[in-house]
């Protein structure tokens, strides 16, 4: 048995605090939050685990693995922390609030030799990992475009603005599901209800992919429906991938062909497939039950997680980049990888 301590038990601690304790393979030992209210609640669900307010006293204990559920702020030296405390980490996306930060906990990882893992919970969500199949098989043909929207009236974090708090789960599917990084970033957004807060409520995010694949990635805390698609527009074939729809992947033989050839205007016509969506099966799990087992998979085994600190570093590089086109107006940055 693997045995867990948790860090930060507000919105999402407590969804990683009930996988730990389910999984037959783990043992959720310790809880830590400033918050004694916090900590009561988690007692009140897990008797028999040890709370504290005091983190010192959790790595201190024999606890193997960290799982780090705080704001972004205080990613970076709770997994300093527990790194040079000898532990395992878990750290939720994204998974720092600069590269620096970021480089310096996968550095820490690598000198402790332990694993690092950021929770980009999308990469173990099965119709994700099925969208990733559908386009490596090649059944979409050339992937041309993807539009990905994360909005709804959502909440509005303190320190960080909605590309921060959305956008690392679409960064972080795109590159997982197309097996590509950026090359470049441009984004443009807007403030309306907290105008002296510097926090973007609204931010649209554009990805060049290698191969001239464009991406477009929409997220807002303020929007009266909520959304979470994603489409995927190929020579061959579209994709609609919906993460609240019950048929979550949507298969549509859709395209325009061009004639090889044509000598007159007249005998030019473009050529239509109006196919239906076909709901495509997704065998379904929850996605954060898969993410909490191979983490646990990979303390047991030596494994790589899927979403390394380096996968974590790469998302943070791309939103870094996206932040400095935010602030300069849309630029395109260049991202060197
Ligand atoms: N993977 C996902 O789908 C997903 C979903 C939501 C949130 N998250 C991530 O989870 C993290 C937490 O988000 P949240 O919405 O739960 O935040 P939250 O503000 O609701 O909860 C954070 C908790 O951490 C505690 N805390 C902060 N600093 C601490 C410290 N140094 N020591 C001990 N306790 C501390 C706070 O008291 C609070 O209870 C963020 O990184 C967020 O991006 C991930």
């Amino acid at each position: 048995m693997l045995k867990v301590g948790l860090v930060g038990c507000g919105y999402w601690g407590p969804k990683l605090a009930r996988n730990f304790h389910e999984l037959p393979e783990t043992e959720l030992a310790w809880v830590c939050d400033f918050r004694q209210d916090r900590l009561d609640h988690l007692k009140a669900l897990y008797p028999q685990v040890q709370a504290t307010r005091d983190y010192t006293e959790m790595l201190a204990s024999d606890v193997e693995a960290v799982v780090i559920a705080t704001p972004v702020r205080a990613h970076h030296p709770l997994a300093l922390a527990a790194l040079r405390a000898g532990k395992h980490v878990l750290i939720e996306k994204p998974l720092a609030g600069s590269v620096k930060e970021a480089e310096e906990i996968v550095a820490e990882g690598e000198r402790a030799g332990r694993v690092v893992m950021v929770g980009h919970t999308f990469e173990y969500n099965p119709a994700v990992e099925t969208m990733r199949k559908i386009i490596t098989d090649g059944e979409l043909g050339d992937v041309y475009y993807i539009n990905a929207t994360r909005v709804n009236l959502g909440l509005f974090q303190p320190d960080i603005n909605v590309m921060w708090d959305l956008a690392p789960h679409d960064v972080s599917l795109l590159m997982f599901a197309l097996g590509l990084s950026p090359t470049e970033v441009s984004a443009r957004g807007a403030i309306y209800v907290r105008p002296h807060s510097g926090l973007h409520e609204v931010v649209y995010l554009t990805l060049y992919f290698p191969n001239n694949v464009l991406a477009d990635i929409r997220v807002s805390w303020l929007d009266p429906c909520k959304i979470r698609r994603c489409t995927v527009v190929g020579s061959k074939k579209m994709l609609v991938y919906d993460d609240i729809a019950d048929d979550k992947i949507l298969l549509y033989d859709k395209g325009v062909d061009i004639p090889p050839y044509s000598d007159t205007l007249e005998e030019f016509h473009l050529s239509y497939r109006t196919g239906e969506g076909i709901p495509y099966p997704v065998p379904w799990s929850e996605p954060l039950r898969g993410e909490c087992r191979h983490f646990a998979e990979c303390i047991a085994t030596g494994q790589r997680p899927r979403s390394d600190g380096l996968d974590g570093l790469r998302v943070v590089k791309v939103l870094d980049m996206a932040q400095r086109s935010l602030i300069n107006g849309g630029a395109r940055e260049v991202l060197a990888w």
